[in-house]
This record gives C-alpha cells, sequence and structure tokens, in this order.
C-alpha cells in the first residue's frame, strides 16, 4: 500500500474531525519519524508536545514492556503495586501533597473544575451551585462539552450548545480584566494556559503570570494551570509558570507526562483542595493504571536525566535567533519559549501557512498550522544542536521559496 491508500482508507472509514497534512507516519526515532515509503522527516509537531522525550525512548518503551506482561489494569477497585510508587515520584517531582491520576488533558482539565467547584463550597463557602471560574478568550482546554463551553473559537462551539454554565471569559494576558472579574465573590478559580499553545504560541506579557497569581491570591481564587502542553521542560523549565516562580494551586498535565507512549495525565494539589473529593465522587477505569504509572515514571526521568528543560531553553534561542534573521516578507513574527515556538505567516499571492507545512513536508520537516496563519514549531527535546540546524536551513528552504 502507498500513503494515497492509508488516506483514502482513513477518510472511508474514519470520521473527518481531523484535517490532517498528506503523510501517512509509520514508524519514530528520536527526533524523527518515516512516512510508509521510507522518507524520514524532522517531527516539529510531537504530536502537540506529547513526545518531549523523542519518539520510542528506550527507557520509556523498556518501562511499558517490562510492565504490560506483568499487570496492566487493576481498575482503582483495588489497590495495585505500582500506584503508590507514581504518586509518590510525581508528588515530590512536582512538589505536591498529592496528585489525582487521569489519562487525557481534557480529563485533567474537567478534575481540576470538579476540584476548583468543590473547594469553593466545602472551603470557601461559596453558596450552591453559584461558583463561577474565571477562563481566557482564546484558550484551548480540550473537546468536552464542558471544556468547549469554555471555548470562544466558533469551530469548537458550533451546534454543540446548550453548554455548561459557570464561567467568566475575559481577554488573555489583561490584568485589568482579570481584577474586575475577580471582584464577584463568588468567583472560585483562574484556569489559565501560561502560554496559549492551540491560540498560537501566544506568549503573555513578562509577569503577567505572577500578577495573575497574586490577585487570585488577594481574592482567596485558586491559580489553576493548565500545563498539559507547556508543562514537563517544553518552554524551558519544567513548568512554564516556572519562569516566574508560580507555584499553581491545581497544576493540570497530561501529553509528555507519558512520552507520548500511553494517554497519561494528572491532576496536582494540595491536601487543603485535593481532599474535598471523596470516594465515589470522581475518576476513571484507566486511572492509575499500573502500566500508565511505570511509562509516566520512566518519561519524568528521561526528562531530568536529560535535562531536557535546559536543552529546550538554550536550543529555543537558537531557533527563534535563526528565524528571526530570515529575510522573507511572508514571516509575519517569530515567537515562543523554550521549543515552543510559532511563525506568524503573513499571505503571499494566495499562499497561506497550509502551503509552507506542504513545502517544509517536502524537504523533510513536518509541522502543522494552528489556525489558518500561524505554524507552531516544537520538535521533541531529544534533537540535537546538529539536528535543529539541520531542519532550520530546511524550513528555511520551504519558506524562501514563495519569497
Ligand atoms: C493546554 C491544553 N489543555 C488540554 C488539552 C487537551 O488534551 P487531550 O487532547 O489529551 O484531551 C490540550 C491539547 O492540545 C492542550 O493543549
Amino acid at each position: 500500500m502507498k500513503s494515497h491508500d492509508y488516506i483514502e482508507r482513513e477518510e472511508k472509514f474514519g470520521a473527518h474531525n481531523y484535517h490532517p497534512l498528506p503523510v501517512v507516519l509509520d514508524r519514530g526515532e528520536g527526533p524523527f519519524v518515516w512516512d510508509v515509503e521510507g522518507k524520514r522527516y524532522y517531527d516539529f509537531l510531537s504530536a502537540y508536545s506529547a513526545v518531549n522525550q523523542g519518539h520510542c525512548h528506550p527507557k520509556i518503551i523498556g518501562a511499558l514492556t517490562g510492565q504490560a506482561s506483568k499487570l496492566t489494569l487493576t481498575s482503582r477497585a483495588f489497590f495495585n503495586s505500582v500506584l503508590g510508587e507514581y504518586e509518590e515520584y510525581v508528588t515530590k517531582y512536582f512538589g505536591y501533597d498529592k496528585v489525582l491520576p487521569m489519562n487525557t488533558g481534557a480529563e485533567g482539565d474537567e478534575t481540576a473544575l470538579k476540584l476548583c467547584r468543590k473547594w469553593a463550597y466545602l472551603v470557601k463557602g461559596i453558596r450552591q451551585d453559584r461558583a463561577k471560574i474565571i477562563v481566557c478568550e482564546g484558550n484551548f482546554h480540550g473537546r468536552t462539552i464542558t471544556i468547549v463551553s469554555m471555548s470562544t473559537d466558533p469551530d469548537a462551539r458550533k451546534d454543540y450548545g446548550p453548554f455548561t454554565p459557570g464561567f467568566i471569559t475575559i481577554p488573555y494576558n489583561d490584568l485589568p480584566a482579570l481584577e474586575k472579574a475577580l471582584a464577584d465573590p463568588d468567583v472560585a478559580g483562574f484556569l489559565v494556559e501560561p502560554i496559549q499553545g492551540e491560540a498560537g504560541v501566544f506568549v503573555p506579557d513578562e509577569g503577567y503570570i505572577k500578577k495573575a497569581y497574586d490577585l487570585c491570591k488577594k481574592h482567596n481564587v485558586l491559580f489553576i494551570a493548565d500545563e498539559v502542553q507547556t508543562g514537563i521542560a517544553r518552554t524551558g523549565k519544567l513548568l512554564a509558570c516556572d519562569h516566574e516562580g508560580v507555584r499553581p494551586d491545581i497544576l493540570i498535565l497530561g501529553k509528555a507526562l507519558s512520552g507520548g507512549v500511553l494517554p497519561v495525565s494528572a491532576v496536582l494539589a494540595d491536601n487543603e483542595i485535593m481532599m474535598t473529593i471523596k470516594p465515589g465522587e470522581h475518576g476513571s477505569t484507566f486511572g492509575g493504571n499500573p502500566l500508565a504509572c511505570k511509562v509516566a515514571i520512566a518519561a519524568l526521568e528521561v526528562v531530568r536525566d536529560e535535562h531536557l528543560a535546559e536543552k529546550a531553553e538554550r536550543l529555543g534561542k537558537i531557533f527563534r535567533e535563526e528565524m528571526r534573521a530570515l529575510k522573507s516578507d511572508m514571516i509575519e513574527l517569530v515567537r515562543g519559549k523554550g521549543l515552543l515556538n510559532a511563525i506568524v505567516i503573513r499571505p503571499k499571492n494566495g499562499k497561506e501557512a497550509w502551503d509552507v507545512c506542504l513545502a517544509m513536508k517536502e524537504l523533510g520537516v513536518l509541522a502543522k498550522p494552528t489556525h489558518s496563519h500561524i505554524i507552531r514549531f516544537a520538535p521533541p527535546l531529544v534533537i540535537t544542536e546538529e539536528q535543529l540546524m539541520d531542519a532550520i536551513s530546511l524550513i528555511k528552504k520551504a519558506i524562501l521559496q514563495f519569497s
């Protein structure tokens, strides 16, 4: 079978809820993926930053296969011999009292919203059904009904109503708007991405996260960070909030928590918040399964052992410098932190970000537009400087084809 056969089959039998680049991937190793024809590409999407540790990292795959033949799933109806080990590891790693394990990022966000509401009623003392959570325009937290209720993206919401109430939407990176919204005594939490990934790697002003956190503290409101995309070394620190010395009250992680091997997400918080949820009130069949736990421990060890945060910081600077130095009227803006970057593309002669991505694909670099005019560049953090420079020369060549 050739690429077009695979594509046709997916289109025939699968729902059309994605619009992929026409490339059929078959194998991956480190920063590379290969298509079914055997052509090699630099992966500059990393499965939306899930594969920070590189494709099929031997240590993570070792943990997977080692545990896979021993015990994979018990449900939480019983204890298992790995969950506690993981819970101790992950809470000490990120510095929280407790963790609640889930699977996808969206489930992590849903869990955080539920925790925040519980805390609002049991600790803060907000009257039943009055609790509100502040969210930001342009947010992306996943695809469930409640999560799209928080979205301002018409594509995410159209024909999916009625929506979940209880959210106040304010502009991102707007402290006066936050302060105004916080004046409402029924506000329980502020849910924010430290960098808006899906919105196009929108980096807020320096100091925004810290000041937003301080405002939340002033109003006894939980600061909830969705670090599903920005977390786990992607932006040059373990967490993007670390850039401003902020420790979120509730931290949501996903994606790279498993190095892209399994859906593993987690919500971390201290006892005052986490202990508000009682047995039977929340959970997931697969959450905290022994396979996921072993994989997540290995994935986090790789981040630490291979100094991936430091690497992302150093290589990210090189990426932005190189791209900013490129003389092309198609490049409107280069922005990002660590190895989470984006180029805003100015369309030229009818050619848009999508066309640039197709040209890059031909040259051996895979990236995908987020919205029609922004391309996100997020390679696996295990990429070497030499490989990065090679990929940069291919990206430049692709962009210059349109100049
Ligand atoms: C910030 C953020 N939160 C949540 C999610 C949802 O994660 P998942 O697709 O695993 O449900 C994403 C996915 O891109 C994300 O970027």
